[in-house]
């Protein structure tokens, strides 16, 4: 079979109003630009004729721009899993506009063969070199690519010349055979491999190939500030004091950190202590913040899904190949967000919440309990199999009108029995083996911003004595005083007794 060369216009005339498109990718990283671009510029000219035009659209988690953005923008997405953070999708769903669901990240590829998505018409696939013999070598991610090329119909493949073919050998593809045939995933160190370094596809599946030269749309990082740097500095104190514990092994465990600019900068904190040893990653996207640490010997090797890193710094992990190839492994996200893995090898999961509640609940997607911010992600995976889990948050939101600590959080992303440690810029609450009320008064002395710690101790006085001191009229007070007058500290909880 020859390869079939086309325009990024000529890939997008094959998709149809109702197709479902898989698309590689996690995060910018490894997403396609040029073909989601083109099924967008499509979409308008339907739409201008009077026509229908909407795929459904699976990925491996966010993706860039070019892909969720113009889509978004062209209204042309009719349901979108398992995650996102372009504001003009998110927009677009909280709107009611577009049907999103939320996953976790583990078990997408998994629901997919086994039916649960329904058919997947194309995938469409970011490379950096492709053959006749159907091996494609993919770029900055792996997502959930294998499943997707051997699931889906068709292939169309994005030749992105920006990544070197000598990119292959940093993935370890490997999908795990489906119940009732599925054994253990062999994975006892970061480091193990134990796939191939292509996904291996019937050459007759790909109908066409565009070859591009463009870069992955991955944003910058806030610079640090005061609070995000205490909150990492408390991270990394309270780790530095379990491993004099003895409570964490002295040849220290492999970090699991989220995404954003609060987990950069745990990242570069945990770096720059001197009481933690040099530690390997077993995470799902790897930052700036990984890179950095990696130059410096601070971090030995890290496994993720994607490497999300900022488009200059990708550049400069392009020039030292080999320096890297030895210390990184791109994984499908089955694989690098597996709970088996997480549990076996004992992570240490470091997470960021939106709201957090005093018993130790956790919203990590929906602002006010109703509007979608970007997706639980891989955060239930990592933090109900970790050795220690750990959330952080600033203790305020918006200036001080919001208190992220609330009575009972909004939506629930994770239960109290799978969060153990809480940690805000004020300080760190240690919820192991805590009763609710224990709970209470610790994440109120520890983490509570101290404008807010009077009324939440008015509100715990309030429910008696009891297990849970809960107060159902009332424990949403703090979310609707925001609602109408937009700021939580006008709350008066005599306007919530009944
Ligand atoms: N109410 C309303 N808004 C809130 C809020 C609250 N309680 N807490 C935070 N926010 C807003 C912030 O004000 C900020 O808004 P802005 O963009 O308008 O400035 C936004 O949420 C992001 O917060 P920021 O403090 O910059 O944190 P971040 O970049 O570290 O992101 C999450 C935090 C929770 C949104 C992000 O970590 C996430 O999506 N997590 C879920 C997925 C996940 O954990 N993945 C990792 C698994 S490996």
């Amino acid at each position: 079979m020859s390869i079939k060369f086309m325009t990024a216009g000529e890939a997008a005339s094959f998709i149809k109003d109702g197709d479902v498109i898989g698309f590689s990718g996690f995060t910018p990283a490894g997403a396609c630009k040029a073909i989601p671009k083109a099924i967008a510029d499509k979409a308008v000219a339907e739409h201008n004729a009077g026509k229908p035009f909407k795929v459904g659209v699976i990925t491996g988690a966010s993706t860039g721009d070019s892909l969720d953005g113009s889509l978004a923008r062209a209204e042309a997405i009719s349901f979108r899993t398992p995650y996102q953070s372009n504001n003009d999708l998110r927009k677009l769903i909280n709107a009611g506009k577009a049907n999103f669901f939320d996953s976790h990240l583990s078990v997408v590829a998994q629901n997919i063969r086994y039916g649960f998505l329904g058919k997947i018409d194309w995938a469409v696939m970011e490379a950096c070199d492709v053959n006749e013999n159907g091996e494609i070598v993919l770029t900055s991610a792996v997502g959930i690519s294998p499943s997707i090329c051997r699931t889906a119909d068709k292939i169309l493949i994005e030749l992105n010349r920006r990544h070197p073919k000598e990119l292959r050998g940093m993935h370890d593809i490997y999908e795990p055979a489906d119940p009732p045939y599925r054994k253990e995933i062999p994975i006892y160190r970061p480091s193990d491999r134990i796939g191939c370094a292509v996904i291996q596809v019937d050459p007759k599946k790909i109908v066409g190939v565009v070859e591009t030269d463009l870069p992955d749309e991955v944003g910058g990082f806030k610079e640090l500030d005061p609070v995000t740097e205490k909150i990492g500095e408390n991270v990394s104190n309270f780790l530095a004091s379990e491993l004099k514990a003895g409570r964490i092994p002295k040849s220290f465990l492999p970090i699991q950190s989220g995404v954003g600019n609060i987990a950069n900068a745990v990242l570069y904190s945990l770096g720059e202590n001197k009481e933690i040893p040099a530690f390997e990653m077993y995470t799902e996207v790897i930052q700036d913040a990984v890179i950095n640490l990696m130059q410096k010997g601070r971090i030995t090797f890290s496994s993720g899904c994607s490497l999300t890193v900022s488009p200059s710094l990708l550049q400069e992990i392009y020039q030292e190949l080999n320096f890297f190839h030895s210390r990184i492994i791109l994984r499908p996200q089955e694989i690098s967000n597996s709970p088996e893995v997480a549990r076996r090898i004992g992570i240490i999961s470091i997470n960021t919440a939106i709201e957090a509640d005093l018993f130790g609940n956790i919203n990590s997607t929906q602002v006010l309990g109703t509007k979608m911010m970007n997706g639980i992600g891989g955060s239930g995976d990592f933090t109900r199999n970790a050795y220690i889990s750990i959330f952080t948050t600033p203790s305020v939101a918006k200036d001080g009108k919001i208190s992220s600590i609330v009575p009972m959080v909004s939506h629930v992303d994770h239960s109290e029995h799978s969060v153990q440690i809480l940690i805000t810029e004020q300080g760190v609450a240690d919820l192991r083996s805590k009763s609710p009320k224990e709970k209470m008064e610790l994440i109120i002395n520890n983490c509570v911003h101290p404008e807010y710690k009077d009324m939440l101790r008015e509100y715990v006085k309030i429910g008696g004595e009891t297990h849970t001191p809960q107060t159902l009229s009332a424990c949403f007070g703090m979310h609707t005083t925001f609602e109408k007058t937009g700021d939580m500290r006008n709350t008066n909880w005599k306007n919530y007794m009944v």
